[in-house]
C-alpha cells in the first residue's frame, strides 16, 4: 500500500506563486559574514531517480529543501515509492515500487525526473516516462539518453508525448556519448548498473554530480569506476545485489557560486562554509581574474574578499570543469557592473541570455551577437521591477540587486525556491536590505 509521509513541508512557496509576491532588495550594501552552502539539488534528484533501483531504503542526507525535491518525492510517490522528508534529510524506501510510468503532469513540471527512466528499464525491464516538454534556456533534447539505451538492448520509442522503453535484457557496452550529457550519462549509467557484463561510457559526463551518483550506487551494491572522469565502467550486478544504504549529497556548487560573486558585485568580505573548492575551480580561477581575494582556509570553507571594482573578463561556458552555465547568469551580473567589457559565451544552452532583457532594465549595457553577451560595465546598476525567467536568472537579477542602487523587486520566484534554500535568509544574514513578500 502506498504510504505518503513528509515530516517537512515544501518551502512555503511551492508551484506557481501569488502574483504579487516578490522579493526586494534595498541594494549598495556591502556583504559581511559567514553563510553556509545547502547540498546540491542537482545530486539529490539523481540520487532519489536512483533510489529506484533498490528493493531497501535508501537515505540522502545534506538534503536541501526545495520544491524540486518535494517534486522528485510526488514522481516516486506516484511509482508507488515510500518517500519520507524530514529535515535534511530523504528516506525512499522503493521495495514495493510496482509502476514504471511517469506521468506528463508530473515529469513537465520536473525535468530531472526523466532520470528515472534508466532506473525503471533496469529494474522492471520497461518504462514509460512523459517527454519533459519545453523549457525556457533551451532545446534539451533527449537523443543521447535514446541511443545510449538502445545500446545496451532496450526498444525505445516515442508515441503521443511518451517513450516507451522495454527489453527482454540488458547487456553491457561500450557506448560512446556525441556529447558529455549529464542527463545521457546518469540514465545509461543506472541502466547499466543491472545489466549482463560490463558497460562503458565514453565522453561521459564528468560533473562531481555524477561522482555523487556513482558514489551511492556502489553504497547500495553497484559497481561502477571511474565516475568524474571521461571514462566510466559499470559491471552489472544483480537486483539481489543491491540494497540499502546511507550518503551525504555534496555541497552545491551552483550556490557557492552565486555568494562568491554576489560578493564581487557588491564589494565585502565573506566566509562560505559547507562548500567543496575542488569542485569551483573554474568559478574561482575567473573570480581572482577579476580580482578578487579568494582563500581556501579549511576544507570547505572559502574566503572571498573583494572592493567592488572588479576587472572585466572572458567566459565561455563548457562543461565540467570549464566554468559552468549555471553560473553564467550570476556572473553576467557582476561583470554589468564592472570596469570594461566582458564577453560571455554560451554554449551549453541555445536560449540562456533571458536575464540580459531584465538586466538592461536595471541599467546594464549588453548587447547580444549569437551565442555571446559583449557586456560593458557601468559604474552602476539602477534597481528596477524584474521578472525571473529561470533558476539561474532569478539568481543573477538577486546578485545584481545586491549591487545596485535602490530598490530591485523581483519576480518569477518560483523558479528561485526550485533550487535555492532560503537564499534571501542567507543574504539577509550577510547584511543584505532584503525580505520577501
Ligand atoms: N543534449 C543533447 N541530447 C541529449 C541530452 C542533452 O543534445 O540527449 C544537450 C542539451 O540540449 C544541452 C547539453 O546537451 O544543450 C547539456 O545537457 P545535459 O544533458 O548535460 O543537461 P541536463 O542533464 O538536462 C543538467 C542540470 C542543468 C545543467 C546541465 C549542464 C540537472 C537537473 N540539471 O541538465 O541544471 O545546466 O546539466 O550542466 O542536473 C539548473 O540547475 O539550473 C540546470 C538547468
Amino acid at each position: 500500500m502506498k504510504q505518503e509521509i513528509s515530516r517537512v513541508d515544501p518551502p512555503a512557496k511551492q508551484g506557481p506563486v501569488e502574483a504579487e509576491e516578490r522579493i526586494l532588495i534595498r541594494g549598495g550594501k556591502k556583504l559581511k559574514g559567514t553563510v553556509r552552502v545547502s547540498g546540491a539539488k542537482n545530486s539529490v534528484l539523481k540520487i532519489m531517480a536512483a533510489a529506484l533501483l533498490v528493493k531497501g531504503v535508501s537515505v540522502l542526507k545534506n538534503v536541501p529543501n526545495l520544491t524540486d525535491v518535494h517534486m522528485m518525492a510526488e514522481v516516486l510517490r506516484h511509482l508507488g515509492a515510500v518517500v519520507t522528508i524530514s529535515e535534511g534529510e530523504v528516506e525512499i524506501d522503493a521495495t514495493n515500487v510496482q509502476d514504471f510510468e511517469a506521468p506528463y503532469e508530473l515529469v513537465s513540471q520536473l525535468r530531472a525526473s526523466f532520470n528515472v527512466l534508466g532506473p525503471l528499464l533496469a529494474r522492471f525491464h520497461q518504462a514509460k516516462v512523459s517527454l519533459p516538454g519545453g523549457c525556457a534556456i533551451g532545446e534539451r533534447r533527449i537523443d543521447l539518453h535514446e541511443k545510449g539505451l538502445k545500446q545496451l538492448g532496450a526498444e525505445m520509442h516515442i508515441d503521443h508525448g511518451y517513450v516507451y522503453a522495454s527489453c527482454k535484457k540488458l547487456v553491457g557496452t561500450r557506448i560512446y556519448l556525441e556529447k558529455p550529457s549529464n542527463g545521457a550519462t546518469e540514465n545509461i549509467m543506472l541502466a547499466a548498473v543491472l545489466a549482463e557484463g560490463t558497460t562503458i561510457i565514453e565522453n561521459a559526463a564528468q560533473e562531481p554530480e555524477i561522482t555523487n551518483l556513482a558514489d551511492f550506487v556502489n553504497a547500495v551494491g553497484g559497481k561502477i569506476s571511474g565516475a568524474g572522469t571521461y571514462t566510466i565502467t559499470i559491471d552489472g550486478v544483480k537486483p539481489e545485489d543491491l540494497h540499502g544504504a546511507t550518503v551525504e549529497t555534496i555541497p552545491d556548487r551552483c550556490e557557492a557560486g552565486t555568494f562568491i560573486y554576489a560578493c564581487m558585485a557588491t564589494g565585502g568580505e565573506i566566509t562560505i562554509e559547507g562548500a567543496n573548492p575542488h569542485h569551483l575551480y573554474s568559478v574561482i580561477n575567473k573570480a581572482q581574474e577579476m580580482g578578487a581575494e579568494i582563500s581556501i582556509l579549511a576544507p570547505g570553507t572559502i574566503k572571498v574578499k573583494a572592493d567592488g571594482k572588479m576587472k572585466p573578463i572572458d567566459i565561455t561556458t563548457v562543461p565540467y570543469p570549464g566554468f559552468p552555465t549555471d553560473l553564467q547568469a550570476p556572473i553576467m551580473s557582476v561583470v554589468a557592473c564592472s570596469e570594461g567589457t566582458s564577453i560571455i559565451t554560451e554554449t551549453i544552452y541555445e536560449n540562456r541570455f533571458m536575464q540580459v532583457a531584465e538586466l538592461r532594465r536595471m541599467g546594464a549595457d549588453i548587447a547580444l551577437t549569437g551565442n555571446a553577451a559583449v557586456v560593458k560595465g557601468v559604474p552602476k546598476l539602477m534597481g528596477a521591477e524584474v521578472k525571473a525567467s529561470d533558476l539561474r536568472a532569478a539568481a543573477a537579477l538577486i546578485v545584481a540587486g545586491l549591487a545596485a542602487d535602490g530598490v530591485t523587486e523581483i519576480t518569477g520566484l518560483h523558479h528561485l525556491d526550485r533550487g535555492y534554500e532560503k537564499l534571501e535568509d542567507k543574504f539577509r544574514a550577510l547584511g543584505a536590505d532584503i525580505w520577501r513578500r
